[in-house]
């Protein structure tokens, strides 16, 4: 495979959309397709299971650890894998570890979880998980929360742990960024994660030319 699959983690409300269009942004510049996709409802078969997800009821603990893991099975098979085989460079919002975070560890499932995921993947696994690090802030819970921000809300301290665990065990294939700082600054550790990678599969960024006029610096 002779593309780039790079992911970001972390709980609710990190930054993660922000990140991800800055990181894209930077990235054109490597001269390779992009493609900009997350989980669930990375495909028109994920858009259906996503609503099935966030449906307003209750779901069962295992339908919903299903659910998350259909789509997953679907969009890397039918999206991400051919995006990489193409060559080309995929940033992802959200994967395995958000499954084994907060199925596995907020809703108390376990280690099956995985099992189930990399099963549904074939396998598949990223170059480089970027997780954005932050401790989770109390006034997120005035605003209106989807029905499994509501239900993962007061876990958020244990899931930061188990996020930062998770790259513990695999220092090589994460990074962890403090995501509470300036978009900015949160963004140079991203770029610089990102091409340290990158160089390690053959793949150069040159440098950032984002920010500068089409003629370059007066
Ligand atoms: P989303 O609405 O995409 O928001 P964000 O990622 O910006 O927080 O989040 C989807 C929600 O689904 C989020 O609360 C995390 C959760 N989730 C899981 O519980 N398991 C999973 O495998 C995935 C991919 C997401």
């Amino acid at each position: 495979m002779s593309g780039f699959f790079v992911v970001f983690e972390g709980g609710d409300g990190v930054g993660k959309t922000t990140q991800i269009d800055r990181l894209a942004t930077h990235l054109r510049a490597a001269g390779r397709d992009i493609t900009v996709t997350r989980e669930p409802g990375g495909t028109a078969l994920g858009v259906e299971l996503r609503q099935a997800i966030m449906h307003g009821d209750h779901v069962a603990p295992r339908a919903e650890a299903l659910l998350y893991a259909a789509d997953r099975a679907h969009h890397i098979a039918t999206k991400v894998r051919p995006a990489l085989e193409a060559g080309g460079i995929v940033i992802q919002d959200r994967y395995i570890d958000s499954s084994v975070v907060y199925q596995g560890g907020a809703r108390g499932l376990g280690d099956e979880v995985e099992r189930i995921s990399r099963w549904a993947t074939e396998d598949l696994v990223p170059h480089l998980t970027i997780v954005l690090d932050m401790e989770p802030r109390a006034e997120r819970l005035d605003r209106e929360l989807d029905r499994v921000e509501r239900e993962t809300a007061e876990h958020q301290a244990t899931m930061r742990q188990a996020f930062l665990e998770r790259a513990g065990l695999n220092p090589a294939r994460y990074a962890v960024i403090d995501a509470a700082r300036t978009i900015d600054e949160v963004a140079v550790d991203v770029a610089a994660a990102v091409d340290a990678a990158l160089v390690k599969v053959g793949i150069v960024v040159p440098p950032a030319a984002e920010g500068l006029e089409p003629w370059g610096t007066p």
